[in-house]
């Protein structure tokens, strides 16, 4: 049973479907700490609501870095919880040394597009205006570039004629919640046999 760390900031709606997968048994992992930048996120909430153990990432009132005392302050948070595996969900700070050496090879994220196309911030946006026919989401490792890592899984789904950067996005999110939890199952086994 491996332990997950979760970090978002925005609905969790990814933290949703990962805990969906371990409470309906398709899913062999526990989720043992919930960390947010953001103190009203609706990820704080769902993971109070469910239980889990929530915690709140001090930025110093900085908007988009993530201070090196905050980083530090998290990785000894997650490693204090025994969290195994580090999965972003929708968190919004790019990770540096400290995390990612507390971690090595342990940090996932998913990103909406297929990789290594649109990385960075609204890439359903940026699928959109380069007229693409398809569009997905992928799991990756976070290493220390943006959306750059070793890619773990994808799903594709189609950009129609007359979508939006909502109506894509909304798709992009059904499969979003289908590969995340398969993607750390299949992490997880990997790690198992490291
Ligand atoms: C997802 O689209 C994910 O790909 C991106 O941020 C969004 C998070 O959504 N990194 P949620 O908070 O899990 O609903």
């Amino acid at each position: 049973m491996i332990r997950l760390g979760i970090l978002g900031s925005g609905s969790g709606s990814n933290m949703q479907a990962i805990l969906d997968a371990i409470t309906d048994g398709t899913l062999e992992a526990e989720i043992v700490l919930v960390l947010s930048d953001i103190s009203d996120s609706y990820i704080l909430e769902r993971a109070a609501r469910a239980g889990l153990r929530t915690g709140l990432i001090d930025c110093r009132g900085l908007t988009s870095k993530f201070p090196e005392e905050a980083q530090q302050e998290t990785a000894k948070a997650l490693r204090q919880s025994g969290v195994e595996l580090v999965c972003l969900a929708g968190f919004m700070r790019l990770l540096r040394a400290p995390i990612l050496d507390a971690f090595g090879g342990r940090i996932i994220n998913i990103h909406p597009s297929l990789l290594p196309k649109y990385p960075g911030l609204n890439a359903w946006t940026q699928a959109l205006e380069a007229g693409a026919r398809e569009s997905g989401c992928t799991v990756h490792y976070v290493d220390a570039g943006m959306d750059t890592g070793q890619v773990v899984a994808q799903a594709a789904v189609p950009v129609l004629s007359g979508d939006t950067a909502e109506s894509l996005h909304a798709r992009i999110q059904v499969e979003e919640h289908r590969i995340y939890p398969e993607a750390i199952a299949k992490v997880a086994a990997g790690l198992r046999r490291d």
